[in-house]
Formats: structure tokens, C-alpha cells, sequence
């Protein structure tokens, strides 16, 4: 296996403190020896500490959905790469598209903050991906191009591997429609191939590109078994501890 599979779950702005526990205690019990598949889950910040508590010892890994790129100072309602390291966590997804559409950030800002994250060794999953109105005016790739290369500006190869790309069409976000899996490998190998120009063909070997998109334990066998795509972005299907546990199956399966 060249690239080891990855499933993360995005639980957006989802879960109590005690619910988040009680999910993740879940999880841990059904997946938390899984060796052959990366797994990440990623809570509101306010139950990030408590997570991190229930998945230590395990191997399910602790993540963030948001940093801000300072690491202290007059932020208010921030919080940095420092303080996720504090609790142990080890990825922080960055460029969602709904922090692009509700919070307005730029490539320029989502760039400082892969940029922070990679330097307190938080792994960013950064998240590219089309509208529907993008999409069907043919501007897939060009919108796709310009977000990675704007998110990776300055990354140095060496510090490739410790990237996660998500490629999630914006358009298959929460709407149970997801891309077939024509569509989807057609812009992960796009990513790919953009990836060895911007870094080096060895680095874009060993990057790990997650599909999102109302990804399921109906539709993941087929899009985790395409050359490239290296596991999934959950969101909805992660709220829940028997999907989330499919997925991570299903992931096992297409190794
Ligand atoms: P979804 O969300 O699985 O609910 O479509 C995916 C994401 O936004 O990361």
C-alpha cells in the first residue's frame, strides 16, 4: 500500500461536550486498534480537550475543523495552532468551504494558516472544490488549481507528506449528492498531477487525497477504490458511530 487510507470525520458545529464523549467512546470501542486506516475525528473546539482524552491511548486521532494563524495575541474568538498542540491534537482541516462562503477567507489567509499549522506540527487537511455554478461553467480545474496553489504557497517538499488533501465539490456538501466516481478521480488525478509540479512527483506519491462530499458506507466502496482517492472527508455520516465505523470498514477493505 503506497498510501495508507484515511477517513476523517468533520463534526461541524455538532455535539455537546458530553454528546461528543459519548461518540467518540463509541468509535474508540469499535475502531480504536485499527492499524491498516488513518483515523481522524475532528470535534467543535469546545469538546476537543474531552475527545482528546477519550482517544488517547488508541489509534484514533484527535483533529481540529479551524486555527487561526497567530500563535497568541488581540483575536478574539480565536484559537491557535499552539493551543490544539497543547491538547494533543494532531490535524486541523483548514479552507472548508463553508468557512470560504460564511467567513470570507481568502487563499491568501487559509495559506498562512497551512503555513502555521505545518510549522507547530499540526497536519492541515486543506480543502479545495467547486460550486455548482463553477462547475457547470466548465471552471472545475481552474477553480481547483488556483486554491491549491494559493492554500500551498511557500510549502517546501519536505514537509509535503505531513499534508492531506480534501477535494469536496461544494455542490455535494450535506446534499446527498455526491460526485460519481468519474468525476471525483478526475480531479483527484488533477490534484495529483498538480501536486508533483508544485512540489515534486515523489511528494504527490505519498499525499493522501480525501474525497468529501455526502460520502456514505453505500457509496464509499466504489470511490475508495479509484486510484486516487485515499479515503474520505466525512461529514453527516460521521455524527453517527455506526457509519462512521462502516466507513472505516469500507476503507479496510479497498487497502
Ligand atoms: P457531508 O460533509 O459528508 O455532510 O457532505 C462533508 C464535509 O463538509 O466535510
Amino acid at each position: 500500500m503506497i498510501r495508507k487510507k484515511l477517513i476523517a470525520g468533520n463534526w461541524k458545529m455538532n455535539k455537546t461536550s458530553a454528546e461528543a464523549k459519548a461518540l467518540v467512546e463509541d468509535i474508540v470501542s469499535e475502531v480504536g486498534n485499527v492499524k491498516d486506516v488513518d483515523i481522524v475525528v475532528a470535534p467543535p473546539f469546545t469538546s476537543v480537550e474531552t475527545v482528546g482524552q477519550a482517544v488517547d491511548g488508541s489509534n484514533v486521532k484527535l483533529g481540529a475543523q479551524n486555527m487561526h494563524p497567530e500563535p497568541s495575541g488581540a483575536y478574539t474568538g480565536e484559537v491557535s495552532a499552539e493551543m490544539l498542540r497543547s491538547l494533543f491534537t494532531r490535524y486541523v482541516i483548514l479552507g472548508h468551504s463553508e468557512r470560504r462562503a460564511y467567513f470570507g477567507e481568502t487563499d491568501a489567509f487559509i495559506n498562512q494558516k497551512v503555513l502555521a499549522a505545518l510549522k507547530a506540527e499540526l497536519k492541515p487537511i486543506l480543502c479545495v472544490g467547486e460550486t455548482l455554478e463553477e462547475r457547470e461553467a466548465g471552471d472545475t480545474l481552474k477553480v481547483v488549481q488556483t486554491q491549491l496553489e494559493g492554500g500551498l504557497a511557500g510549502t517546501s517538499e519536505g514537509q509535503a507528506t505531513e499534508i492531506v488533501i480534501a477535494y469536496e465539490p461544494v455542490w455535494a456538501i450535506g446534499t446527498g449528492k455526491v460526485a460519481t466516481v468519474e468525476q471525483a478521480q478526475e480531479v483527484h488525478a488533477f490534484i495529483r498531477e498538480l501536486l508533483g509540479n508544485l512540489l515534486s512527483p515523489a511528494a504527490a506519491g505519498k499525499i493522501r487525497i480525501l474525497y468529501g462530499g455526502s460520502m456514505k458506507p453505500a457509496n464509499a466502496p466504489d470511490l475508495l477504490a479509484q486510484a486516487d482517492i485515499d479515503g474520505g472527508l466525512i461529514g453527516g455520516a460521521s455524527l453517527e458511530a455506526r457509519s462512521f465505523v462502516q466507513l472505516v470498514e469500507a476503507a479496510q477493505t479497498a487497502n
